[in-house]
């Protein structure tokens, strides 16, 4: 897709990947950006400093959890600036929580990881399809791939978060709607550092990645969405850890129990 002159909406747009998509994006001259996230002052910081190089953006502080308030965002962006040409779903969070997670863990990992993207892309399909044209970005994360030792809501929610967004491209692909799904493994942003649990194995598990700055990961979704390459992977060695897993699936299992052992137990 073009970036330039397009509507493009990020959420989760305050903070890390979503703050670097936004400056990564204004650089291709669009038409108008939407910073969109729970923390308001984290989505205004953004779109002022948009504004200050040039950019047409404005903030929406909302929960994207909230069906109202993205059927809101969404019918409101299209209303006053005639449509939107790109969304990013890309609010996520981490839980550091194992299977003993409390209910209410698991189901806000559920809500804002994947219904998150079924509210938005719900929203958004009836006008896409009317129109013949529309992207979607969701980010998953590479754990939606393979998993994310220590994070047990987190590893099932990217896996749901990938699968959704497959069912999407399979069902409307061919008929203007396209669906990009960003898979990263460790990106330096709060997140990762924040909410991945404070024990040993959160430690040790980002200490095993290879970690990549925000930056870095917006210049491969521009490069991919100019492709329209459904997987964005910033880090290509996910690739070769997918097809390992899929090709002999109990190797793949005894290699992470023994990484997992190697870096302690949850
Ligand atoms: N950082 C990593 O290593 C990594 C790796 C793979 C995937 N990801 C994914 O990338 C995406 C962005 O994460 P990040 O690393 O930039 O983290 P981050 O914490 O820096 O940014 C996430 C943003 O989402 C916002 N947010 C969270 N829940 C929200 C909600 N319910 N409504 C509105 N906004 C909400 C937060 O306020 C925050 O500004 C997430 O989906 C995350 O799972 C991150």
């Amino acid at each position: 897709m073009e970036l330039r002159d397009s509507v493009i909406v990020v959420t989760g747009g305050g903070s890390g990947i979503g703050a670097a998509l936004c400056h990564r994006f204004a650089d291709g001259s669009p038409r108008h950006v939407r910073v969109v996230d729970r923390d308001r002052e984290g989505a205004e910081a953004v779109a002022a400093s948009l504004r200050a190089g040039g950019v047409d953006a404005t903030a929406s502080a909302l929960d994207v959890t909230d069906r109202s308030a993205v059927e809101e965002l969404i019918g409101g962006i299209i209303g006053d600036l005639g449509g939107i040409d790109l969304f990013c779903a890309n609010a996520g969070i981490g839980t550091g929580a194992g299977a003993d997670a409390d209910d209410e863990v698991w189901d806000q990992a559920w809500q804002v990881n994947v219904h998150a993207h079924v509210l938005a892309a719900r929203a958004l399909l009836p006008y896409w399809l009317d129109r013949g044209r529309g992207y979607l970005l969701t980010t998953a994360s590479a754990a939606g791939l393979l998993t994310n030792l220590g994070d047990a809501p987190y590893s099932v929610t990217k896996h749901a978060a990938v699968a959704f967004a497959e069912w999407l491209s399979i069902t409307y692909g061919d008929r203007g709607v396209s669906v990009s799904c960003l898979c990263p493994q460790g990106v330096r942003t709060p997140l990762l550092f924040g909410s991945l649990g404070d024990g040993a194995l959160a430690t040790e598990v980002v200490k095993a990645q290879r970690i990549l700055e925000p930056e870095d990961v917006a210049e491969s979704v521009v490069e991919a969405l100019g492709a329209g390459r459904f997987l964005i992977l910033p880090h290509a060695e996910v690739a070769d850890y997918e097809l390992a897993r899929a090709s002999d699936r109990e190797r793949w299992l005894r290699a992470m129990r023994r990484l997992q052992a190697s870096l302690g137990s949850p």
